[in-house]
Order: C-alpha cells, then sequence, then structure tokens
C-alpha cells in the first residue's frame, strides 16, 4: 500500500533528536527553527518528557476515558494555573481541528444559532466546521458550502460590524494568523470584537492552536490585549508531539451530561506528556526564553537588508522575501540543514522550540543573510 499523496514531504528521515536539533539516517545535523509546524514546544526528547511517557506506558499505558483518570485533573489545574485561566473548564481531544469543531458545537448549543463568523486568511482545522471556518479555496470542499460561515477582513471594524447581529453564534480568530502568513490581530481589534460579541451574546472563540502555549512570550497570544474569550482552543505545542487537544470554557457555560464525548481524549498517555510539557515549561521559564529570544530575532531580522517584512511575536514569526528569493527556504534547507516553515505567498514561518537559544538563532540569521544578499 502507497502512501495517499496529498502533501509535500522532505526526502529527508529523522533517526534522533534532541532539543532545537534532528539527525538523519545519514548522519547529518538539522536546526529545527518549525518544530512540524508549532508542536515541539519544549525541544526533542526532553529527558523529564520522555520518562513521564514511559513511566505512563509501563504503569496502564494509553487507556481511554470510560474511568476516573486523575491525570486529567491534574492536567486542568496545572494548565489553569500556567494559563492564568483558573476558572475556566477543561474538555479534552485529540487535535486542533477537533478543539475547534467542538468549540463551534459549543457555541450553537449556548447560543441556539448558526451563523459563525471568521476572519480572511483564516485556518481553523480540517473537519468540515473547522474546514468551513478556514478562509483558503484549496483546502475547503464544496460540501462546506453548507455552513454558515462569513468572512471578514482582520482588523477591520466597520466590516466586522456590517456582519455582526443577534444571529451569529460565535467569532472565531486565531491568536495570530499563522497559516494565514502570520498576521497579527491589533490588540484594539480583539478588544472591540469581544465588546460586540458581549452586546449580541455571542460567544468569542479564541484559536489558540498554533499561537498558544507560551510561543508569544505569554501563555495565550490574546493575553497581551487583556481580553477573556468564552472558549480557547489548543494542541499543537500542548503535548511535544504527542496528539492532544483541548478546549479552555468560560465558567458561566455550563456542561450536561452528553454534551461532549470523546473516545482518545484526555487518555492517560496524553495527560502524562501534556503535564511533563507545562512542568518544563514552568521549570525551565520557556516563557521568558520564547520573548527574550523572539525578540532578538525580531531586532536582528530587522537588520537584514533584502527582506520585505517581519511580523511577529515572541518565537512565531513570518519573513516576507522578494518574488526573486522563493528558493530561500528550500536553500536554507539544503545549504545549511536548517528546517523552516513557510506560508503562501512567499513568507518563511518560524516555529522554534521555546527552548531556542540566541546561539542557534545566529546561525539562522547568518544564513539567512547570506541567501538573501
Ligand atoms: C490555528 C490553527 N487552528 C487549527 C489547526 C488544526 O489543527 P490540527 O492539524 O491539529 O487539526 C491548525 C493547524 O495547523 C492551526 O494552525
Amino acid at each position: 500500500m502507497n502512501l495517499f499523496d496529498v502533501y509535500p514531504l522532505f526526502d529527508i528521515n529523522p533517526v534522533k533528536a534532541q532539543g532545537s536539533w534532528l539527525w538523519c539516517e545519514k548522519g547529518e545535523k538539522y536546526l529545527d527553527l518549525y518544530g512540524g509546524h508549532a508542536v515541539i514546544s519544549i525541544g526533542h526528547s526532553h529527558p523529564h518528557y520522555v520518562k513521564a511517557i514511559t513511566d505512563q506506558l509501563n504503569n496502564i499505558g494509553f487507556y481511554s476515558n470510560s474511568v476516573q483518570n486523575k491525570l486529567q485533573v491534574q492536567l486542568a489545574e496545572k494548565l489553569g494555573a500556567l494559563s492564568g485561566y483558573t476558572d475556566y473548564n477543561l474538555f479534552l481531544c485529540n487535535s486542533g481541528a477537533e478543539a475547534n469543531e467542538n468549540a463551534l458545537k459549543i457555541a450553537s448549543f449556548v447560543t441556539g444559532r448558526k451563523k459563525i463568523v471568521a476572519f480572511q486568511k483564516a485556518f481553523h482545522g480540517r473537519t468540515s466546521g473547522a474546514v468551513a471556518a478556514t478562509d483558503n479555496p484549496k483546502i475547503v470542499a464544496p460540501f462546506n458550502a453548507g455552513h454558515n460561515i462569513t468572512f471578514v477582513p482582520l482588523n477591520d471594524e466597520k466590516a466586522f460590524d456590517d456582519v455582526m447581529d443577534g444571529d451569529v453564534a460565535a467569532v472565531i480568530i486565531e491568536g495570530i494568523q499563522g497559516v494565514g502568513g502570520i498576521q497579527l490581530p491589533t490588540d484594539s481589534f480583539l478588544q472591540y470584537i469581544e465588546k460586540k460579541c458581549k452586546q449580541h451574546n455571542t460567544l468569542l472563540i479564541l484559536d489558540e492552536i498554533q499561537s498558544g502555549y507560551g510561543r508569544t512570550g505569554k501563555f495565550f497570544a490574546h493575553q497581551f490585549a487583556n481580553i477573556h474569550p468564552h472558549v480557547i482552543t489548543t494542541a499543537k505545542g500542548m503535548g511535544n508531539g504527542f496528539p492532544i487537544g483541548s478546549v479552555l470554557i468560560h465558567p458561566d457555560i455550563k456542561p450536561w451530561s452528553g454534551m461532549l464525548g470523546t473516545t482518545f481524549g484526555g487518555n492517560y498517555l496524553a495527560c502524562a506528556a501534556a503535564i511533563a510539557v507545562l512542568d518544563v515549561m514552568e521549570k525551565e521559564k520557556l516563557m521568558d526564553n520564547a520573548s527574550i529570544v523572539g525578540d532578538y530575532l525580531l531586532e536582528k531580522l530587522g537588520q537584514i537588508k533584502g527582506l520585505l517584512e517581519i511580523r511577529g511575536k515572541g518565537l512565531m514569526i513570518g519573513i516576507d522575501l522578494p518574488d526573486d528569493k522563493k528558493s530561500v527556504r528550500t536553500n536554507l534547507l539544503k545549504a545549511y540543514k536548517i528546517f523552516t516553515g513557510e506560508a503562501k505567498p512567499n513568507t518563511i514561518r518560524l516555529l522554534p522550540s521555546l527552548t531556542v537559544t540566541k546561539a542557534e538563532a545566529d546561525i539562522f540569521l547568518h544564513a539567512l543573510e547570506k541567501e538573501v544578499a
């Protein structure tokens, strides 16, 4: 059987990984500044993380959620404390799209409405509801036309006002748009949509799947704007590679039996991984590091001639290249052995581990400077 060939893969086979580094089967060493789409939060193969998963596997393994699972409670408490959302409730699932699907479902349950407002260039995942809230014609299948979603330009209060009314169940927005090319909502825009959501009894959903989990220097990117969404979704960095997603739900939203459900969500192994991630983030002060190394990268990138625009916060950075420099990302990988990501049409996306150092950032900065010279 062959793999269903739907996304491009580099012809590199990693066999070992440590921190921000990967080794392939040929023994070549790569600097990983992408972490498999923001997944590697505490660095590859962190010893505390490896031990936590291994110990768990040796105890009761993977067992799913039909019994009392104290690890879920431990995870909820720890996540509440580190994120500052101690009074919210936690629903655990397996991926980002699933977290958004549940968030949209909660909004329709709570409001009894169907209409959703999302933003141009947004990406929220690939389940039918999440993909319908995604503004990318290459991703959205024709059957998703059935969903009642309106897209408005990011940071445009007037356009937002034009579509907001008492029929809107939810407004869904990324803390920082990732796939859309690292586009940042302004603090004032986030505060404005929060105010309008309150006026219309509409739920505000913050998709922090890529921008959250300490990447920007705060636990969630929206916390720079000091807003408090009704629902926040997470995944990616939450498990440092182990599949897990979650929905943080405002205490005013009351659960009822059967409202949401899952077989694998919050299983023992996923919880052990997610708790270990939070342990390391706290102990090694990784949010501070994201802020320090992120500021350093943004400052140094600003000094490199030949880049069109640099956007980002902390360790979520987009670098726009001129049209004639389309090969830079491939060259960084082939000639300098540095993994980066991309967002179309010509943006390099940096989503390194939160453990990345200034010395590792320098390796990338020197390579990029040479490539765009
Ligand atoms: C902002 C955002 N939301 C949702 C998703 C979907 O997450 P998953 O691929 O885990 O379903 C992604 C994935 O890239 C994302 O970047």
